[in-house]
């Protein structure tokens, strides 16, 4: 069972002036699936807060992948991408890319996401967007494939099943 980790980003939540729908949405989507969710968090958009919580669990091996959501659209306080950035060992762009294409179906406005995919050790990291409707949209694309990303990843699995 591979352990997740939850990031929130998000200024009016780490304040308490929001309530955290999307924190919660990536919680339940996950649990259906199977995973357990090791750690949870709302941060405020600070980069290098950002960037030091990733940087933690991903060197202490504290969760085997993290999920963040929010932060990653053009306004000032957008900081998400560029704290993952900050602290990628690898980068993974097809998730990403794969996600802002999937959900051009459901809005135009998707290819506005700067949202990334990293690996940091043994620990992939994936930037999805604020809103509750868009991490639901954003999971419907990465969870067919997510389980054997890790199992590549974590050396479980070495090879892919060729047809
Ligand atoms: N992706 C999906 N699947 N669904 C959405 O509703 N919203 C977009 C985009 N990606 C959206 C989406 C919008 S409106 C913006 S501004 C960007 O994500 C950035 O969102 P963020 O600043 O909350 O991270």
């Amino acid at each position: 069972m591979y352990r997740v980790g939850i990031i929130t980003a998000s200024d009016k939540g780490s304040r308490g002036e929001r309530i955290d729908e999307s924190g919660q949405k990536i919680k339940d989507i996950v649990s259906q699936f199977g995973y357990e969710v090791s750690y949870y968090k709302v941060l405020p958009d600070d980069k290098e807060t950002l960037s030091n919580e990733m940087k933690k669990l991903c060197d202490e091996n504290l969760v085997d992948i993290i999920l963040t959501t929010g932060g990653t659209g053009f306004s000032k306080r957008d900081n998400t991408p560029e704290a993952t950035l900050e602290i990628a060992e690898k980068l993974v762009p097809g998730i990403s890319e794969a996600v802002r294409n999937y959900s051009m179906q459901f809005t135009k406005k998707a290819m506005l996401s700067r949202a990334v995919s990293v690996i940091r050790k043994e620990t992939l990291i994936i930037n999805m967007p604020g809103s509750p409707k868009a991490v639901k949209e954003s999971m419907e694309c990465i969870m067919p494939a997510l389980n054997h990303g890790l199992d590549i990843l974590k050396g479980t699995a070495s090879e892919c099943a060729r047809k």
